[in-house]
């Protein structure tokens, strides 16, 4: 298994679009998070929650933003690269994020332009399959769903068994998720389930993608 850093591949630019159907820009408007927490509290007092009621889409909203938001994204050379708070193989970060509540338009995080978008469904039987399974998983829970994903374009191109690499970006990405949701003393715990029903209801089909995993995330209920 080859593991060296990469060179850029050549000069034709790593695409990261991806064919939403009907992607509207949402505004969202966040509050300061907390800035008391000793870190190693937060470390220590994290658990996953599985009694979840439901927070409003600006909470959930940040939790995926402070996880997924890149403070550096590449051009020219670096094309593809990304810096954030959660690391990544090569810097590649294939991992994406999709908010998703019943009866609620999806709301796709894009980390290139730091925005949140709406996006209609396309395969409206995947898309109901998704929450049967979920919530037969976690059925205490009545919050969003996150449904995590791998966008795995560029990772294949600069790495040898990338599918392996972006399975380790997911766990990264999980254990991240749910230090930013104790910090906010949000409720989160992961699934065993992956989701792949989410991709068959947003995306053309492709290879390229492959559904990495969901949490649950939302208020801690009360009792
Ligand atoms: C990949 C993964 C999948 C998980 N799937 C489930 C699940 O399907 N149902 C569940 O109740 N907890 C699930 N969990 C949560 C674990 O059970 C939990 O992290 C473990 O019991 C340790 O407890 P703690 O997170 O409270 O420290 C999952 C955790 C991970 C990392």
């Amino acid at each position: 298994m080859s593991h060296t850093d990469p060179q850029p591949a050549g000069g034709e630019p790593l695409s990261n679009h991806l064919e939403w159907l009907e992607p509207q820009d949402v505004d969202l408007v966040f509050k300061p998070g907390p800035l008391d927490k000793l870190f190693a509290s937060v470390v220590r007092t994290r658990r996953s929650t599985r009694a979840i009621a439901a927070a409003s889409l600006e909470q959930v909203a940040q939790i995926v933003r402070e996880t997924l938001k890149a403070d550096f994204v590449g051009y020219g050379e670096k094309q593809g690269r990304r810096l954030k708070s959660v690391l990544s193989a090569g810097a590649i970060h294939p991992v994406k994020a999709v908010i998703l509540r019943r009866d609620n338009r999806p709301i796709v995080y894009d980390d290139g332009r730091d925005l949140f978008l709406s996006v209609q469904v396309r395969d409206h039987s995947a898309y109901i399959s998704f929450f049967q399974t979920c919530e037969s998983v976690l059925p205490e829970a009545e919050g969003h769903w996150v449904a995590l994903f791998a966008d795995c374009r560029n990772v294949r191109r600069l790495y040898a068994n990338h599918e392996s690499l972006a399975w380790r970006d997911a766990g990264a990405v999980i254990q991240m998720m749910a230090l930013m949701a104790e910090d906010h003393e949000m409720a989160f715990c992961p699934l065993g389930v992956l989701g792949g029903e989410i991709i068959k209801a947003l995306l053309p089909e492709t290879p390229d993608i492959i559904p990495v995993g969901v949490v649950a995330l939302g208020k801690r209920a009360e009792g």
